[in-house]
């Protein structure tokens, strides 16, 4: 009896952990039993033709410079965002080509997703980055490819088409184990293609210890610090510090994942390209205009599908009112697919 007691205080207490491990589990949970997940009364689906200007529109400006078209385009997508429900974007995640084709047809965001992917392939191959300057590309959530004059590799990628960048990547870095920074099948394929895949949760040779580690890949050096996400994940994501090489003109990307404490986020260089979650609890004015000062900042983490519409699925109006607070012009809300190039 005392064993089978003790069978359910293990049980208990390793599904606690698994819970906590990932919030995911609890939105699943959450979508089925506690929160109904409604789409917003009034929104409705833009056209393909609306979709196809907004994706155009937001093509043809930049994060640097938010233009009314821009804006327009920022809500035309929106307006399908607020009607995927996170149940529908998983059958889509997991869904094959053809039947992904058809969401994508349906839904204004997954056309602008995928089109947005297709812009990155295409770019990232045909880009040459010249000395002194190092390109990024904002794929999806926190996720960015970055190409110096000698590297290409990747940061907290989560795509269902992601294995396509497995070629292309030198190496690959995960902040965390939550499912809106990685997947399995993209750290499989970059693994399997030889290159390091650098986390703090893979069992592999590149595993990030408690205490932190330093990393280097060609001409890339990467510290790497273990910091709190919230309360309750403490030292649970990886915040990168990545010196991306002499020919960069030694361009520092400050890459800092999920991390909650602004006090907690150290950089042993000057920043050159802050990359923060926007809405986790990071003081992200305080670390732009005091404590970090990078040259450039591109808030993250806005448009999580997979988060429920009303529940940590921060839209683009809540990502400009972030930028409006820091009140500092270096500070970026990059889209889906948009290229910043940094230039020492
Ligand atoms: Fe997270
Ligand atoms: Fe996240």
């Amino acid at each position: 009896m005392s064993v089978r007691r003790a069978d359910l205080r293990q049980t208990r207490r390793d599904f606690i952990q698994t819970a906590l491990l990932a919030p995911s589990v609890l939105s699943i949970l959450g979508n089925s039993l506690c929160f109904a997940e409604d789409i917003k009364p009034g929104v409705t689906e833009p056209s393909v033709e609306e979709t196809l200007a907004a994706i155009k529109a937001m093509n043809a400006t930049s994060a640097s410079n938010v233009t009314p078209e821009r804006l327009a385009a920022c809500d035309t997508i929106q307006r399908s965002v607020d009607r995927l429900r996170a149940s529908e974007f998983g059958e889509y995640f997991k869904s094959d080509a053809e039947t992904a084709k058809k969401w994508e047809e349906e839904r204004g965001v997954l056309r602008f997703l995928n089109a947005s992917f297709d812009k990155v392939l295409t770019e990232i191959r045909e880009t040459k980055v010249a000395e002194g300057r190092v390109a990024l590309w904002q794929v999806y959530n926190m996720g960015y490819l970055v190409k110096t004059p000698t590297q290409t590799f990747a940061v907290d990628i989560k795509h269902r088409r992601a294995p396509e960048l497995a070629p292309l990547v030198d190496f690959l870095l995960v902040t965390h184990k939550h499912s809106d920074h990685y997947t399995n099948e993209f750290c499989d394929a970059v693994a399997a293609a030889g290159k390091p895949v650098v986390s703090n949760f893979i069992d592999n040779e590149w595993k990030t210890p408690v205490e932190g580690r330093e990393y280097k890949f060609g001409d890339c050096r990467i510290k790497t610090q273990l910091v709190d996400h919230n309360a309750n994940l403490v030292k649970f994501v990886s915040a990168y510090e990545i010196d991306c090489g002499p020919k960069s003109g030694t361009c520092v990307i400050f890459h800092v994942g999920d991390a909650c404490n602004v006090d907690q986020i150290k950089s042993t260089a000057p920043v050159d390209v802050f990359i923060p979650h926007l809405a986790v609890g990071l003081d992200v004015p305080k670390a732009v205009n005091t404590t970090l000062c990078p040259k450039v900042t591109l808030l993250s983490h806005i448009l999580e599908l997979g988060h429920l519409i009303d529940r940590w699925r921060w839209s683009y109006e809540y990502g400009f009112n972030v930028c409006k607070k820091c009140a500092n012009d270096s500070v970026l809300l990059p889209v889906w697919g948009e290229k910043y190039e940094f230039r020492r």
